[in-house]
């Protein structure tokens, strides 16, 4: 018999209803008719739970995972379409990345069959997906500069040198000769058709302890002195002179290497971070360090890994094998159903204790930290479906994550959940060096643990009113945990909800709005910003349809993110709350790694350039015109 073979269509339509309307068609592409099949559909979109559809039946569910079976008796003859129409979903469907990402097709004898899937059309209109890297632009005529991202914060150069054939370090203290090390084995591994460490122009290093923190200057004349304060200064040096030198190399028109003068450089922020969602998908260890890195050529200096969300928990806590074994994969028959891409197959990926400690050191020894995030109550119905002892046995009801996960949050009225988290902290205590835990907090559900008897007896006595005083409570409890090991929370705002967390030894990530930060700030918490309008880069750079990206949070365009003021609008009393900046990296569209580096670069950079750059040498033409040679971790 031939092997059945299907097509996925994909329609939305903003005009039809609202928020629009949405067909899903699958044609038949092989010799045989079929019937008794059903559907399976991984998206961004979520069609509402239990909301009608035209053609179909939604036979199970669970978010983004959709299966659709026809009516009884239906026959899909070779050549045929099969038509399903749903019109309550989610939210509105801007870019054809909100399409079906993954699918199969289950036959009547058990058989699955992927179905080659067409990136989803606006109002049938053909198109195909723009992934390209935004264009260099030249700088304005007559005008030179170096071509240092992020800008220094003090230029005063003079001249254009000979373009060395490549630095070379004469002589330095140990910090510098580390450092050379580190920096000519980066920029090998960035840039392996160019020769920029080697023979050539001589570099010597001083030792100057008031420039420590990451600072350091750079002398230019007959020699080249880089002096700095300790082993940051001098890779942040070393840096700065690899890309004045490619800079000068591939745009001479545009960029010198000078001949004399200074460069007197420190950053503006200690906290200069990039997000990544490793558990929406998997990113293998290799990939993390590509990115790392990218990072460190940026000198950004914080890594916040984001362990663990409804869709998968990415580290190995051996006293609960079950995490490893159930919670970090996603396939047919698994714990958790495909979901957002990942293949009709088991597919996953869980750290082990050697795996941590392999991006751990690799981030120190290029100046960035890892900050484990590990995100709890809410974003854990994985956990909850691995471990069913931290659910309370006798709550009824349902309540739904943004994300439509049913009950997915961690309950504090329950002592096992503490016993639970004091294994997790103790695994992230002895993988993690960084003085810092990230422990979530955002998006719980405002009606979570409604259902609980035991968190309602929990409330009464305390004369707590909803879910936000529990939260606060649970999280407090697991500050103190924390504290007992020597380590400081972070987490996201919604921490600050319901008396929040203890603002000493924390700092949380204001993510909603820039605004959002300044309240923090006000209300006494070290803040770090990544407003999602200018910071989050799973946003599309443009309204376009075939643009990838999510919009939830508007259009991030490179300029948009590099335009992203910090604290602009704070009040003085508070500007020293502001610890740093960071991006984010949500992975929902990240299934097709191929979106990777387009979703990352240039915006990398410029989140890189308002975390270091005095604000009024930030110059968005000049950014433009290097932009281009930064690296890109090459994925997918
Ligand atoms: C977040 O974007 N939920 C922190």
């Amino acid at each position: 018999m031939p092997t059945p073979s299907f097509r996925l269509e994909a329609d939305w339509n903003p005009e039809i209803a609202i928020p629009g309307r949405l067909a899903i068609t699958l044609v038949n592409t092989g010799e045989t008719p079929v019937s008794g099949f059903t559907l399976a559909v991984t998206s961004l979109f979520r069609i509402k739970p239990d909301s009608p559809i035209e053609g179909a039946r939604l036979v199970d569910q669970l978010s983004n995972n959709h299966v659709l079976a026809p009516e009884e008796g239906f026959v899909l003859e070779p050549g045929g379409r099969w038509e399903i129409v749903a019109k309550q979903i989610s939210h509105t469907l801007r870019h054809y990345t909100y399409g079906p990402k993954s699918a199969a097709v289950t036959l009547d004898d058990g058989t699955m069959v992927p179905p080659e899937i067409a990136p989803m059309t606006l109002k049938g209109e053909p198109g195909s997906p723009t992934i390209q890297h935004p264009e260099r632009q030249p700088l304005p005529e007559a005008e030179t500069t170096v071509s240092v991202i992020p800008f220094p914060a003090e230029v005063n150069v003079s001249g254009s040198g000979d373009v060395p054939e490549a630095i070379r370090l004469a002589s330095g203290p140990d910090a510098a000769r580390t450092a050379f090390e580190t920096v000519s084995a980066l920029a090998g591994r960035l840039f392996p058709q160019e020769t920029l460490f080697g023979n050539g122009l001589e570099i010597t290093c001083t030792e100057k302890p008031g420039l420590a923190g990451g600072g350091y200057e750079i002398a230019f004349g007959e020699t080249v002195t880089l002096s700095a304060g300790d082993e940051h200064g001098f890779r942040h040096g070393f840096i700065t002179l690899a890309q004045m030198l490619r800079g000068a190399r591939q745009h001479p028109e545009d960029f010198v290497f000078p001949s004399g003068g200074t460069i007197t450089d420190a950053p503006r922020f200690g906290w200069r971070g990039s997000h990544l969602d490793v558990a929406r998908q998997v990113y293998t260890v290799a990939e993390i360090k590509a990115f790392l890195d990218t990072m460190a050529w940026n000198k950004l200096n914080r890594f916040h890994i984001h362990l663990n969300d409804d869709e998968g928990w990415r580290l190995d806590v051996p006293e609960y094998p079950e995490l490893a074994e159930k919670a970090g994969w996603r396939g047919p028959g698994e714990l958790l159903p495909p979901l957002l891409g990942s293949p009709f197959e088991r597919h996953g990926l869980v750290y082990r204790a050697d795996d941590v400690r392999e991006f751990v050191d690799y981030g120190l020894s290029l100046g960035i930290e890892t900050i484990p995030e590990i995100d709890i109550p809410g974003h854990c119905y994985c956990v909850i479906k691995a471990l069913p002892q931290l659910a309370d046995p006798e709550e009824t009801g349902i309540y739904r994550s943004v994300q439509y996960f049913p009950n997915n949050a961690l309950n504090p009225a329950l002592e096992e959940t503490y016993v639970f988290l004091e294994a997790v902290v103790r695994t992230l205590v002895e993988l993690f060096p960084a003085k810092w835990i990230h422990i979530g907090g955002d998006e719980v559900a405002d009606e979570a643990w409604s259902g609980s008897p035991q968190a309602k007896s929990m409330q009464g006595p305390n004369g707590w009113q909803g879910t936000f005083e529990l939260q606060s409570y649970f999280l407090k409890r697991i500050q103190s945990l924390l504290e007992q090991y020597g380590k400081e929370t972070g987490a996201w705002e919604e921490a600050a909800l319901g008396g929040g967390v203890d603002p000493n030894r924390s700092y949380l990530v204001a993510w909603k709005k820039s605004e959002s930060g300044r309240d923090l700030a006000l209300t006494g918490y070290d803040v770090v910003l990544a407003p999602a309008e200018h910071a989050y880069f799973d946003m599309a750079q443009s309204d376009e349809w075939w643009e990838p990206g999510a919009s939830w949070a508007g259009t991030v365009s490179v300029e948009t993110c590099y335009t992203f003021d910090p604290a602009h609008d704070w009040p003085a009393e508070v500007q020293d709350k502001l610890i740093g900046v960071q991006s984010c990296l949500w992975s929902e569209n990240l299934a097709d790694r191929k979106l990777f580096d387009h979703l990352v670069y240039p915006r990398l950079s410029a989140i890189a350039e308002t975390g270091w750059s005095p604000r009024e040498k930030k110059d968005f033409a000049r950014f433009m015109a290097i932009q281009t040679l930064m690296p890109k971790a090459g994925l997918g």
